[in-house]
């Protein structure tokens, strides 16, 4: 089965989210104990992970998403991000902050689409519908 909006398939959709997932095994994050994992699927199918990585000043904490991102430009440069899968070991899904959807919006696709768990079942929302208005230059 195919996501009308990104036309990705449910079951490219989930292996992602098993990428986030796997990620947020090695997150660091001592102070809020609150683990998030996210991966990141490019049009030529390449695959980024992050994960939170936490400090003791707080404030210098990186997301999973956006050190999901600095792994795509480390190994392998720009390119365009149709799925950004978000994995935390809550119920409820969550979506990236906004901080981070500026850093994704730099390389989203036109069709992006961010990808979270909901009741075991992948979610899948147009990235545009979550940020509308990037800011550019
Ligand atoms: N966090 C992320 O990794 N991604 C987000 O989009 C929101 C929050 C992390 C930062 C911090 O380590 C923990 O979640 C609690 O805020």
């Amino acid at each position: 089965m195919t996501d009308m909006t990104s036309g990705i398939e449910f079951s490219a959709a989930s292996a992602l989210l098993d990428e986030a997932k796997a990620a947020l095994m090695r997150s660091y994050s001592p102070y809020s104990n609150f683990k998030v994992g996210a991966a990141l699927l490019t049009d030529s199918g390449g695959v980024f992970t992050g994960t939170n990585v936490e400090n003791a000043s707080y404030g210098l904490t990186i997301c999973a998403e956006r050190n999901a991102v600095a792994a795509m430009i480390s190994n392998a440069g720009a390119s365009k991000i149709i799925a950004v899968a978000v994995a935390s070991e809550h119920d409820n899904p969550i979506a990236p902050c906004g901080a981070c959807l500026q850093v994704i919006a730099e390389f989203a696709a036109e069709n992006c689409v961010v990808i979270a768990e909901k009741e075991g079942q992948p979610s899948i929302v147009p990235f545009s519908g979550l940020f509308p208005s990037p800011f550019t230059l």
